[in-house]
């Protein structure tokens, strides 16, 4: 994968950007060392980069593959101008390959699939295109809405506590739960952000530290194992994470660590609130044991900034995300509005628009 600098100012809505007909990504893995984005020229490309965490973050990752769906259409309707078809089908089962748990991938790539089959043979590249764009420009919209739906909740003045990364970094901008966290701070009803740090990719002392920062609000990085002592200690109004996918039943998968965390909110009775688009709700999927959980290689959980952090011949188990059990959930936001201890049924109503 090849690293460019972009003449634009990086911000955190910058994660993902069309520019001069191409693709590229802002590299989060290096982040917040350096701000260098990766050239995504083609689908494969794209893919490794989804799978290599150079892009992450459930939405993020779902409008990433939309435009490299449009890539791909361009390159093989170069080659063969009415034999595209099924060279870009191969592509989009590379991109649906590329990571296992966040659903917006998959709904992503079913949507352009739905486009696809709408189009006659000639060139496809400008509606996928344009589809992709809309794509990306709706997830802002919605988060910008889901941010004041949440922000809502928040009777505030309070502090609230995160998990792993779920602003403009992980999505089309704003963010999920940090896009609830910005506009409650807009509003004056949060104080400070506890950022637990996320092992072992740090996705919260890397990156939503650094986006609370450039936004200047107040944030503390805390150790995940700190997260039960910080709740024990008061003053925690809410714990706000994303998801990366909810089944019909309203379980919730998320970063790993995001159980455990909700499990000490309940005991220490802070309300835990579940921020996410509405494609990120998988009606196909009937409860949190049907969920694929992706494992990722155990040296990044035996490696700490490259070095070796454990004995040679320890081994680890590194699933990277968990499912928290709808009972522990009070609140789920969505563009549409909130759903409270959800269920089956009041998932149902809601994605039914009702
Ligand atoms: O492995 P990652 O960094 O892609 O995991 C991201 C998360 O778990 C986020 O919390 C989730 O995608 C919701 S954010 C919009």
């Amino acid at each position: 994968m090849r690293q460019v600098s972009l003449d634009i100012p990086v911000t955190a809505d910058v994660a993902i950007v069309w520019r001069d007909a191409g693709l590229y990504l802002l590299d989060q893995r290096e982040l917040p060392s350096r701000e260098v984005f990766v050239a995504c020229p083609d689908a494969a490309t794209t893919a490794d980069a989804i799978r290599a965490m150079v892009v992450r973050g459930a939405p993020a990752i779902g409008i990433t593959a939309a435009y490299a769906v449009a890539l791909s259409a361009r390159e093989h309707a170069a080659r063969a101008p009415t034999a595209w078809r099924e060279p870009l089908a191969g592509d989009l089962d590379v991109l649906a390959a590329a990571r296992p748990t966040a659903v917006n991938l998959f709904w992503a790539i079913e949507r352009m699939r739905g486009l696809i089959g709408t189009l006659d043979d000639a060139d496809p590249f400008p509606a996928l295109l344009a589809e992709a764009e809309a794509m990306h420009a709706r997830d802002r919209a919605d988060n910008r809405r889901m941010g004041e739906f949440g922000a809502a909740l928040i009777a505030g003045p309070t502090n609230v506590i995160t998990h792993c990364n779920t602003g403009g970094l992980a999505t089309g901008g704003w963010g999920t739960a940090l896009g609830v966290i910005r506009s409650a701070f807009a509003q004056g009803r949060i104080g400070r952000v506890y950022a637990d740090e996320t092992r072992p990719w740090l996705q919260g002392a890397r990156l939503t530290a650094w986006e609370l920062a450039r936004d200047a609000i107040p944030v503390s990085v805390i150790a995940d194992g700190a997260a039960a002592a910080r709740l024990a200690g008061g003053g925690i109004g809410w714990a706000i994470v994303g998801s990366d996918r909810i089944a019909a039943n309203g379980d919730v998968a998320n970063k790993i660590g995001t159980y455990s965390l909700a499990v000490a909110a309940r005991y220490h009775g802070v309300r835990f609130m579940v921020a996410a688009p509405t494609s990120t709700i998988d009606l196909a999927t009937p409860d949190g044991r049907a969920i694929p959980i992706e494992e990722r290689p155990a040296d990044e959980v035996l490696q700490c900034a490259g070095r070796r952090t454990s004995a040679d011949g320890v081994a680890a188990w590194n699933p990277v995300f968990d499912v928290t059990p709808a009972a522990l959930v009070d609140v789920i936001v969505t563009e549409r509005g909130v759903i409270e201890h959800p269920d089956r049924v009041k998932i149902a109503a809601h994605m039914a628009g009702d």
